[in-house]
C-alpha cells in the first residue's frame, strides 16, 4: 500500500485553467501526491476557478459547501482555491467558507511547495495572491501534461486590454509571454508522447510578443518539429491580427484553417461601449484578408448579448454580422455585471429582453453552424483521433476545421491521422467512415 496522500483537482473555466490544473498535478506528484478522480479518498481537494460570469463564479461556493461536508469524515483534508475566483476574491473567500484552507492565484502556482509545507505545520488560511507570471513560467514542468493527440501549450497570459465588460486582466495581470526556447523544447517533449497536434494558448495569443518572436515566427519554428503535424492558437484579439499572421494561414500547412477570434458585439457603438478598440469594418477587413491568405478558412467567435446601452437595433446589427461572417461555430452569452470593471456600475438592460436576443442569436448562429457542417457531407477530411467515444468501436477525433468527427473502427487509431468520408451531420458535429 502506498502511504502517498491523494489530490483531486477539478476545473472550471478556459482552457489555460486546464493546462494550469495539470501543471498543478505534476508540481504535487513531486511533493509525493497521487492523482485521484474520487473526493471520497482525496487528502486535498483543489477547485481551479473562473470569475468571468457571476454563475461561474456562485458555482465555486455551492460547490465548497457540498465539499465541507467531508471534512467530518477526514479531518486532514486541506481545501483550496486556485484560478481567477481565488485572484478576485482573495481573503473573501475564507470568509465566505471558512472550510477553505489556503487561495493561490493563477500567477503563483510556484509557491505550491511552500503552502504544502506550512499546511503540515497547521498552519490556516493561507494565501498568495501576487502577479509572478515570470516565475512562474520558470518552473513550468516541460511537456508533463498527460500523453494525448492533442495538447495544450501556454505560451502568454494576462490581457492589458481592459474591455470594460472583463475581470481577467485583473484576474491574470499584465501580459506575459514565454521564452521561444522553452515553448519549443515543451513542443518536443511532447511529440515523444506521441502529440501530433500543438495548440497554442494565451489570453491575448497573438500579442505573444518575446525577444524579438512574434506568434507567427514561433509557429514557423514549430510547425519545424518533424512530428508536429498540427498547430492552432486561441484566443485572438482583431486588433493583434497582423498581416504577417495573416499571410502564415495560406503558407503555413501546419497551421489549421480555423480560428477563434471574438468580436462580442456587431454595433460600433457598443463595441466602442465595450471599449474594443476597432469597428465592424475592421473586422470584417480582416476576415476577408484571411480568406484571401486561404480560401477554405472558418471562423468562430464569442458574443456578449445585452451589454448595457445595447437597443433593439444595435442586437440586429450583431445578427447581421453573423449572416455575413457565417461562422462555423460560436459561443455566445448574456452580459454579466462583473465588480470592479468599469461597466459594472452601467444601467442594465432588463433580464427578460437580454434572454429573449440570446435565443435568437443562439438559433440563428445554430443555423449556421448546420448549414456549415451540413456543407460537409460527402468530403473527405483529415481527422486526429483524440479518444473513444460512447459506443463500442466508436472513436472520436476533429477535423481541420475543429469539429468533432465519431467513426467506427475495429482496430485502435488514437493519435493517428486519418482520411474520413462524412455521412451525416449531427447538431454539432459529424459522423462518418474511414477511407483506407
Ligand atoms: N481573451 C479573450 C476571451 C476572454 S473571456 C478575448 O479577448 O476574446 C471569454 C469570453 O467570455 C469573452 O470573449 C466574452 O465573450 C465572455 N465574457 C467575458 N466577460 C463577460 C461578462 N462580463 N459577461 C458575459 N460574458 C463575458
Ligand atoms: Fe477580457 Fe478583453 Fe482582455 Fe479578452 S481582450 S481577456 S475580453 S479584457
Ligand atoms: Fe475564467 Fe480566468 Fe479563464 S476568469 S475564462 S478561468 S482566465
Amino acid at each position: 500500500m502506498s502511504n502517498k496522500k491523494k489530490v483531486m483537482i477539478k476545473t472550471y473555466g478556459c482552457q489555460m485553467n486546464e493546462y494550469d490544473s495539470q501543471q498543478m498535478l505534476s508540481d504535487l506528484e513531486g511533493l509525493d501526491y497521487l492523482k485521484t478522480e474520487d473526493q471520497q479518498e482525496a487528502d486535498l481537494i483543489l477547485l481551479n476557478t473562473c470569475h468571468i460570469r457571476e454563475k461561474a463564479a456562485e458555482k465555486v461556493y455551492s460547490e465548497l459547501g457540498r465539499i465541507k461536508t467531508l471534512k467530518e469524515k477526514n479531518r486532514n483534508l486541506k481545501i483550496g482555491v486556485t484560478g481567477c475566483v481565488a485572484q478576485a476574491e482573495s481573503t473573501e473567500i475564507f470568509k465566505r467558507q471558512p472550510a477553505v484552507d489556503f487561495v493561490i492565484g493563477p500567477q503563483a502556482y510556484h509557491k505550491f511547495p511552500k503552502i504544502i509545507n506550512e499546511l503540515k505545520k497547521g498552519k490556516k488560511e493561507l494565501i498568495e495572491t501576487s502577479f509572478e507570471a515570470k516565475e512562474k513560467f520558470k518552473k513550468l514542468k516541460k511537456g508533463k501534461t498527460e500523453a494525448k493527440s492533442s495538447a495544450f501549450i501556454t505560451i502568454q497570459e494576462g490581457c492589458d486590454k481592459f474591455c470594460t465588460f472583463c475581470v481577467v486582466p485583473y484576474t491574470r495581470g499584465k501580459e506575459v509571454s514565454r521564452k521561444k526556447e522553452d515553448i519549443v523544447s515543451e513542443a518536443e517533449t511532447l511529440v515523444k508522447k506521441n502529440v501530433k497536434e500543438v495548440i497554442l494558448l494565451g489570453q491575448n495569443v497573438n500579442s505573444y510578443s518575446s525577444n524579438g518572436e512574434t506568434l507567427a515566427s514561433l509557429i514557423e519554428a514549430l510547425s519545424e518539429i518533424e512530428k508536429i503535424e498540427r498547430i492552432r492558437f486561441m484566443t485572438s484579439h482583431p486588433n493583434d491580427m497582423t498581416d504577417e499572421l495573416i499571410t502564415i494561414f495560406g503558407t503555413n500547412k501546419k497551421l489549421m484553417p480555423f480560428l477563434h477570434l471574438p468580436v462580442q458585439s456587431g454595433s460600433d457603438k457598443i463595441l466602442k461601449l465595450m471599449n474594443r478598440k476597432h469597428t465592424i469594418k475592421d473586422y470584417k477587413q480582416i476576415i476577408s484578408k484571411l480568406r484571401n491568405a486561404r480560401d477554405d478558412i472558418c471562423f468562430s467567435s464569442d458574443f456578449i448579448v445585452g451589454f448595457p446601452g445595447e437597443t433593439e437595433s444595435d442586437f440586429e446589427e450583431t445578427l447581421s454580422l453573423c449572416e455575413h461572417v457565417e461562422f462555423s461555430q460560436a459561443y455566445s452569452f448574456n452580459y454579466s455585471s462583473r465588480p470592479g470593471t468599469t461597466a459594472s456600475g452601467r444601467e442594465e438592460i432588463e433580464d427578460f429582453k437580454k434572454k429573449e436576443r440570446l435565443l435568437r442569436l443562439q438559433k440563428l448562429l445554430e443555423t449556421k453552424q448546420k448549414a456549415f457542417l451540413r456543407n460537409q457531407l460527402g468530403k473527405t477530411v483529415k481527422v486526429l483521433f483524440e479518444k473513444r467515444g460512447k459506443n463500442p468501436n466508436e472513436y472520436i477525433g476533429r477535423s481541420d476545421y475543429f469539429y468533432p468527427v465519431a467513426v467506427e473502427s475495429n482496430y485502435e487509431i488514437i493519435g493517428e491521422i486519418k482520411n474520413v468520408k462524412v455521412e451525416s451531420c449531427l447538431k454539432h458535429s459529424v459522423k462518418g467512415c474511414l477511407l483506407g
